[in-house]
């Protein structure tokens, strides 16, 4: 099976499906000087019980890939259903059988020099094998990072703009140097915002408590599947508020949701164990329900997902 990063891995790009080697942008690119691009991350999950490849919520991603690249109008000229189907055919060209990582990137590709942008907009999908982003079966140890979540009036959060991640790259090599495995960032208000890559909860007086979405927060997939795990099948609701910095050292439970990590629990924040420093039972049932979920395992979130090898479409 080709690696991510293998010259002969077909990915789409330029309208055609051709092999990353071929794929080039040049040095000029507008998106590569200043930022202006819009990516996504989507998931598919090999089941090896049932041989079966399951891409997950591939057109909630592409929505939100599509709405988020027009804040810096950027056309994606594609539905999110033609998109999904380029999305499956690279699956099927590749022949993966194991878990894959799919970043779609819409950009400003004028090749000039100039921060105006204009409306020369490109696109391209690479799917690629993709394992455990952080190593957290044992649970991970979070820095509160010195870096601030940038806010919604200097590039938005919500979206997943390139030039933004050089706030969540700042965070990660700091948290990285300083012995983490994550950064938590603080927003300008000094509240809680997420991880560097992430979306963060809590649990705290039996309450699973997640910073709202005008916290400065990207609008997480995984954490809208976590709503509604929660709620259906732990009669948990989801409660949006702010949250402290020091509310991470007493609480009781804490993990990260997003599309990489998948749900990794956090059991330090700085030098401070999350209560005993052991994965807590609520983020265990909902690790569980989530792996299960993905996997094609619960019938009733078969609609999550879209089987790539069986002629079966489940309702995407
Ligand atoms: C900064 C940030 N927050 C949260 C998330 C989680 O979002 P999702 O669950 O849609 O992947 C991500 C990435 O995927 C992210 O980069």
């Amino acid at each position: 099976m080709k690696a991510a990063g293998d010259p002969n891995l077909i990915v789409f790009f330029d309208g055609e499906y051709m092999p990353l080697g071929e794929a080039k942008v040049g040095i000029l690119t507008h998106a590569l000087h200043y930022g202006t691009g819009v990516f996504e991350g989507i998931r598919a999950h090999w089941d090896e019980a049932s041989k079966e490849l399951f891409l997950l919520r591939p057109t909630d991603h592409y929505d939100r890939w599509k709405r988020n690249a027009s804040i810096l109008r950027i056309n994606v000229p594609r539905t999110s259903e033609e998109l999904t189907e380029i999305t499956a055919e690279l699956m099927r060209r590749n022949h993966f059988e194991t878990n894959v990582y799919i970043r779609p990137l819409a950009f400003k590709s004028a090749e000039r020099v100039g921060v105006r942008p204009d409306d020369v907009d490109a696109f391209s999908i690479v799917a690629m094998p993709f394992g455990e982003y952080l190593h957290a079966e044992k649970g991970l140890h979070a820095g509160v990072s010195s870096w601030r979540r940038i806010d919604d009036n200097a590039i938005p959060a919500r979206a997943k703009i390139c030039g933004a991640y050089v706030n969540s790259a700042l965070a990660s090599d700091e948290a990285r140097r300083c012995g983490f495995d994550e950064a938590i960032f603080l927003n300008e208000n000094g509240h809680v915002a997420e991880g560097a890559t992430c979306n963060l909860f809590m649990v705290r007086k039996g309450q699973l408590i997640t910073p709202s979405i005008t916290e400065n927060v990207l609008e997480g997939i995984t954490r809208d599947c976590v709503f509604e795990l929660a709620q259906r099948e732990l009669g948990l609701t989801v409660v949006e508020r702010p949250i402290d910095r020091s509310e991470l050292y007493v609480c009781d439970e804490i993990f990260f949701t997003g599309t990489a990590v998948g749900l990794a629990p956090v059991v330090r924040v700085d030098h401070h164990d999350v209560l005993d420093a052991k994965i807590g039972p609520i983020t265990s049932e909902l690790l569980r329900l989530y792996v299960d979920a993905t996997r094609g395992r619960l019938g009733r979130y078969k609609r999550w997902l879209l089987p790539i090898y069986s002629s079966q479409m489940a309702g995407v």
